[in-house]
């Protein structure tokens, strides 16, 4: 491997290996062909990878822009696609999931068997009422389970909305009733760290609090703790499935049958239900996963450590590595659990040779040290995959020499739940790769890093990332909210999309995102608005007013952290901090709980009245404060400035 070694300005580039470049899945090919006709080339790819029960007569229809039709009167069905087809191929052997549970039980699932689980449940929804078009809530830790849902809903072309199991019962509540979802798919509990918890009881909360939409909850029994049940509404999974016919007749729906809702935070207080459909979404989860993973079923044991509660669990764990017939390992539990080696143990265990995962998982490996992965061999590791947030250099070195014996590529891939799919990343064998840096839209992407005017930035200058030309698996909008689908996304540069993220173009033209430029904060590859947490505390009787800001944090990349004015009459206790944070965990849940939260008399505002975010997110990281000379009183900074040093350590 050439390594061209360079100033700290210029970032050190590394050449493909010549013999990786020699057998890789991806070539040079594929960007020229995707210059030469953008849409031929999708055309290319959705006949490559998705089989059509009726081929489509168009490639895109953006006639209704920023509302896209792709693959026009094409039909498929996901679930086919996913699993049908490599059993029909002769590949029914094949293993598919490789589970293992965090208390070290495991469970083998071939292309068969999962074939006939998802029929299994396909039926059992069926029987229950769920039909196209309907809606499923999936709230499921990582199991078996969990992925057999997603396509029994995506067979029977109703779509699921996943919950992350981390969402507290309020948001769980919310997320159901803006979805209208017929079914609750749950489990009793789950393992985390060692101990049993439970999920059930959050699903009776949120359905306690009224959703007239939900007519069952269907229960998988994981960790057999004590449920609630409820008669009539709660079935158990595995008494469905087994009365269920093990053959499911999957009809094909049309290309733009939505697929999933998934809710991610915004800059407002609502979560938003972002939308994805069928036909494109699949041909490009599948495309990237293939190209950017460099896998090949026959030979790969793939691995991709994010929960099905976010989008990189939809896209791929469940419909790019199944739509390649890929084997790949679900694993429930945390990494630390038995001890700090327990994802190289995976590794060596089932020879994992793709591993993706999040800059906050190596970051924390790499404060815990060499000596848990030196524990095991992890030589089959061919490729590396980073998403979610930037990659630091140190950490992609770190990932590099010490997870890929300084030989692996690493592929670090920026996308978004509205993406669907990898949209910027290099592709192994092909490109060189820059440490820190997502570099290239993938071939048959279009990004510019552009002003505040909307126009094209020279290399070097900063401004943000758009993307020109919509692509096949972009969400298709909002559920239920067609104004803030155009205004958030299409408003600010007409015509293109605005993805909220500020970027530059180095020398090379290599890309480098330089985090959100809204008020999303990125707390260990989790996205959380500060809105919304600022709800969540102004919700609490005590506060008056909160303002909530990212501040960065060497592990988690951001931390929240809050500021709080108490009503008047409260005074601060010695557990009004825990209350707060505890407050914040049951609206929405642990992971936005602030790191954070100091009370304070007055909040800094310009004269207009709006909270300078600026200033407060220099306490929290422990700057001297910008330029106060906006504020209407400007000695507030600094009573919070000394509070904050009396009170730091946060
Ligand atoms: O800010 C970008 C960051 O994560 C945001 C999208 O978050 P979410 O919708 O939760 O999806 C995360 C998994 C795809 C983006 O707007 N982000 C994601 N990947 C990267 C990234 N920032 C820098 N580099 C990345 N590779």
């Amino acid at each position: 491997m050439t390594t061209q070694e360079s100033s700290s300005e210029t970032p050190v580039t590394v050449a493909p290996d010549p013999a990786f470049a020699a057998q890789a899945v991806a070539g040079p090919d594929l960007y020229e062909r995707a210059a030469a006709d953008r849409l031929g080339f999708w055309a290319e790819q959705a006949r490559e990878h998705v089989t059509w029960a009726k081929d489509f007569e168009e490639v895109l229809d953006w006639s209704g822009a920023p509302f896209a039709k792709w693959f026009v009167g094409g039909e498929l069905n996901v679930a086919v696609n996913c699993v049908d087809r490599h059993v029909e191929a002769g590949h029914g052997e094949r293993v598919a999931l490789h589970f293992e549970g965090e208390p070290g039980d495991t469970a083998t699932v071939t292309y068969a068997q999962l074939h006939e689980q998802v029929q299994r449940a396909a039926n059992a929804l069926a029987a229950l009422g769920v039909g196209a078009g309907d809606r499923v809530a999936v709230y499921l830790p990582m199991l078996v389970e969990s992925v057999v849902a997603m396509l029994a809903c995506a067979r029977l072309g109703a779509a699921h909305s996943v919950v992350f199991g981390g969402f507290s019962a309020d948001a769980l509540h919310s997320r159901i009733v803006d979805a209208e979802a017929k079914v609750v798919i749950t489990c009793d509990g789950s393992y985390r760290r060692g101990k049993p918890t439970t999920l059930k009881p959050a699903v009776d909360a949120a359905l306690a609090k009224g959703a007239p939409s939900v007519t069952n909850v269907l229960v998988v029994r994981r960790n057999g703790e004590a449920v609630d049940w409820t008669e009539g509404r709660d079935v158990w999974w595995h008494e469905a499935l087994e009365a269920a016919s093990p053959v499911h007749e999957a009809q094909a729906f049309d290309a733009e049958q939505p697929l999933f809702i998934l809710y991610t935070s915004g800059t407002t207080g609502k979560p938003k239900g972002i939308l994805h459909t069928s036909g494109g979404y699949l041909v490009q989860t599948a495309y990237t996963t293939r190209n950017v993973f460099d896998v090949r079923p026959e030979r790969d044991v793939y691995w991709c450590t994010a929960d099905v509660g976010w989008v990189t669990g939809h896209s791929y764990v469940v419909y790019g590595p199944l739509a390649n017939g890929l084997t790949q390992v679900v694993y429930e539990g945390t990494p630390d659990t038995p001890d700090k080696d327990r994802w190289w143990s995976l590794v060596e265990k089932y020879g994992v040779t793709v591993l993706y995962t999040a800059p906050t998982a190596i970051r924390t490996c790499m404060k815990w040290g060499e000596e848990f992965p030196a524990r095991h061999d992890l030589s089959s590791l061919r490729v590396l995959g980073s998403v979610g947030e930037n990659i630091n250099p140190e950490a992609w070195n770190w990932y590099r020499r010490v997870i890929g014996a300084g030989r692996t590529p690493i592929v670090d891939t920026w996308w978004q739940t509205e993406t669907g799919a990898q949209m910027i990343a290099p592709l192994p064998g092909v490109t060189a790769l820059k440490a820190g840096s997502a570099q290239v839209p993938l071939p048959g992407i279009a990004a510019e890093v552009v002003d505040d005017a909307g126009e094209p930035l020279g290399h070097g200058q900063a401004g943000y990332l758009v993307l020109t030309e919509p692509w096949p698996a972009m969400l298709r909008g909002i559920w239920g909210d067609e104004q803030r689908f155009k205004d958030t996304y299409w408003a600010r540069f007409p015509g293109r999309y605005f993805a909220g993220d500020g970027a530059k173009r180095d020398e090379d033209g290599d890309i480098w995102l330089l985090g959100r430029v809204d008020d999303v904060m990125n707390v260990s590859g989790h996205r959380l608005s500060t809105a919304e947490i600022e709800s969540a505390l102004v919700s609490h009787p005590d506060v008056a007013e909160a303002a909530v800001v990212g501040a960065t944090d060497e592990t988690t990349g951001q931390a929240v952290v809050a500021f709080v004015i108490l009503r008047g009459g409260h005074e601060q206790g010695p557990d009004t901090v825990a209350q707060l944070r505890d407050h914040v965990g049951k609206e929405i849940g642990p992971i936005a709980k602030p790191r954070s939260i100091m009370v304070v008399a007055e909040l800094p505002k310009t004269r207009s009245g709006k909270i300078m975010r600026r200033l407060l997110r220099d306490v929290a990281e422990h700057r001297p404060t910008g330029d106060v000379t906006t504020l209407t009183d400007s000695t507030v900074m600094d009573a919070i400035t000394q509070g904050m040093s009396a009170t730091s350590g946060d």
